[in-house]
């Protein structure tokens, strides 16, 4: 495996594949990498020649009370995993050179990031979008994988891509889940055996909510209800249980493309999770860890 840790180095070793005629695939992450950021590694490798992953805590997507400092990181074990997994590429890039001073020019991520997640987070999907389309121009992918997992970056990156003719595809893989149901995360981390007992709660809401529907219920307010009333478990904070469409517009009707999209705080953990209901929890990828 390759490890690159400049923008030039990365694009020039971009460049130097493609011309040989491969076509490259890209993970950005932000690292403590876990099975779900692994699947996107092979999800990747079914598509292209070459597999680029990105490891860059990016200090613009979070708030000023969030957690950057304090993420986890684990590089050596990130490079065993990733290498393992079989990534070409490393890119490791260092803050200054993503960011040598700050960035007055950001991309505005418009009204798709002023609900759910971006009204939790503001300005959060704007650093997102910005670290994102950077990465993309350095990288140059044919295709960039992201985790439905963060059902909302990937609707935005999906619409970045297209409104701004970024030429790449963007690819959207399943959920990676404990065998209970909880979806795998690096902030997972944070809980303690308590707290990821009742972290399982996130998971059934949307089972829940997924049996009602299946069984007939398609009224929004009373699928959000159904799923609320299971979120609301001890030592889970409830923050929103939202049923919307792929533009994260609030539906009048369930449906098979409707997602239901939550979040709560387990203990100081802020956990989401979301499912397609004509998909559903089950469709996702179940692993042992
Ligand atoms: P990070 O949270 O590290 O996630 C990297 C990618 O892994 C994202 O596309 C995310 O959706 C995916 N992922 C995380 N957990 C997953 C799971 N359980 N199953 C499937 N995929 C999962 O997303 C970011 O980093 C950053 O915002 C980034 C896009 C890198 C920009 O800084």
């Amino acid at each position: 495996m390759r490890e690159v840790t400049t923008p030039e180095d990365m694009r020039a070793w971009s460049r130097a594949e493609r011309a040989r005629g491969r076509r490259i695939g890209f993970v950005p992450t932000m690292g403590f990498l876990h099975q779900g950021h692994l699947r996107l590694v092979d999800r990747a490798r079914e598509r292209v020649d070459r597999v680029v992953l990105s490891i860059f805590v990016n200090p613009l997507q979070f708030g000023p009370t969030e957690d950057f400092a304090a993420y986890p990181r684990d590089l050596g074990r990130d490079r065993r995993l990733a290498a393992d997994r079989g990534v070409d590429c490393l890119f490791l890039p260092e803050t200054t050179a993503l960011y040598p001073s700050d960035p007055l020019v950001r991309v505005a991520p418009g009204p798709m990031a002023d609900t759910l997640e971006g009204a939790a987070r503001p300005g959060h999907f704007a650093g997102v979008l910005t670290v994102v389309a950077k990465l993309f121009h350095i990288v140059e992918p044919d295709v960039a994988v992201f985790g439905r997992k963060d059902f909302q970056r990937a609707m935005l990156v999906r619409r970045m891509a297209a409104d701004l003719d970024f030429a790449l595809e963007v690819d959207v893989a399943p959920t990676v889940r404990e065998l209970d149901g909880l979806a795998l995360s690096s902030r997972n981390t944070y809980l303690n055996g308590d707290e990821r007992r009742a972290a399982v709660a996130l998971s059934r809401a949307l089972r829940a909510v997924e049996q009602a529907w299946r069984a007939g219920e398609a009224d929004p307010k009373a699928l959000e209800r159904r799923g609320m009333a299971v979120l609301n478990a001890p030592g889970v904070t409830p923050e929103y249980l939202a049923l919307v469409d792929d533009q994260l517009r609030a539906v009048a009707r369930a449906d098979a493309r409707t997602v239901v999209a939550i979040a709560a705080r387990v203990g100081a953990t802020r956990l989401i999770d979301n499912v397609v209901l004509g998909e559903g929890v089950a469709s996702d990828d179940a692993v042992r860890t």
